[in-house]
């Protein structure tokens, strides 16, 4: 079984009612971990990488690697340009075998971004890949305060609405209130679910969530009991997920918990064994860390034992 694009995943997990993961790699490690964990749970995966990981292993490596996976792996894999901020990479991407692109131009004012994004769907379609934008910008919202610059980078519904009736996209991601990374929220964790409710009904195509990571305390404590000093962290609780899967979103995006999960465990197995300096041995376990990541993500979606591929 090859790659199959994001339309034949998330089509089926809107009507469902469950979310397909959609997981960062950089490296080899990462992806056999999560292509592990989504074959043992018979998951659609969706792996993911950004300009910034094409700039670190090269396009060509990213794309093999994938290719790779998918080939015996027996489930729907989709390989996903995640935050594609230049028509070139888009295309550069789609000549590799990608079979789903975002098209990021969250950054750039409405007009712009529409189309550019629709310029991307009209060529991206004619080679049966799927495309993926934003509208908003993504930042936390904070409990307590300065809600005028919050509420400013959220998506508006109404432009929403018209940005996927003109563009054609297959998947929209709306700035709902996470952020990057693993410091998402100052006071209680929120989301605009009214927001998402209300984009959902507009458009009627699935949704994405970025800056979607749970940021798991124990895999903090983990690393920092290994030497990490990383403070402060807040991610997305697991109940206010699954609300968010309820009200519409399909594709949960997730590179922080990866991250954590793999550095947590080269440093356990770094500290634990001063003497190793076998890569195999310090990256194995690190891969076996993600794997258990990535099955705990999966059961939180809803989406094991939902791949049509067998
Ligand atoms: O938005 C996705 C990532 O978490 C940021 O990844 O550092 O590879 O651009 P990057
Ligand atoms: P996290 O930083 O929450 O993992 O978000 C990743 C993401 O949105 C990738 O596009
Ligand atoms: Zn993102």
């Amino acid at each position: 079984m090859g790659l199959v694009n994001l339309r034949t995943v998330l089509v089926k997990a809107r009507e469902q009612g469950y979310a397909v993961g959609a997981f960062n790699f950089v490296n080899m490690e990462m992806l056999q971990g999560i292509l592990d964990a989504a074959v043992e749970a018979h998951a659609p995966v969706i792996i993911q990488t950004t300009e910034g990981a094409i700039e670190y292993a090269g396009i060509g490596y990213l794309a093999a690697l994938a290719r790779t996976a998918a080939e015996n792996a027996g489930i729907d894999v989709v390989l996903h340009l995640d935050h594609g901020k230049h028509l070139e990479t888009v295309m550069h991407a789609i000549r590799h075998g990608y079979t789903s692109v975002m098209m990021d131009a969250s950054d750039r004012p409405f007009e712009e971004n529409l189309s550019i994004t629709k310029q991307v769907v009209h060529i991206a379609h004619m080679v049966n890949v799927s495309v993926e934008a934003e509208l908003g910008r993504l930042k936390g919202i904070e409990d307590t305060l300065r809600v005028g610059d919050a509420q400013a980078s959220l998506v508006d519904p109404a432009q929403a609405q018209a940005f996927v009736r003109e563009t054609g996209v297959d998947a929209f991601a709306p700035a709902i209130g996470t952020s990057h990374g693993a410091f998402k929220f100052k006071g209680i964790p929120r989301l605009d679910m009214e927001r998402l409710e209300r984009v959902a009904l507009l458009t009627g195509i699935p949704l994405v969530l970025h800056g979607a990571s749970s940021v798991p305390a124990d895999v903090v404590s983990k690393a920092n009991a290994y030497g990490a000093a990383i403070k402060g962290t807040a991610g997305v609780p697991d109940d206010i997920m699954k609300q968010a899967i309820k009200k519409g979103i399909c594709k949960v995006n997730t590179d922080t918990d990866l991250r954590l999960s793999f550095t947590a465990g080269i440093r356990e197995e770094l500290t634990k064994h001063p003497e190793a300096f076998d890569l195999r041995n310090i990256l194995g376990p690190a891969r076996q860390a993600v794997k258990a990541m990535v099955l705990n993500r999966i059961e939180v979606f809803g989406s094991a034992g939902k791949s049509s591929a067998s």
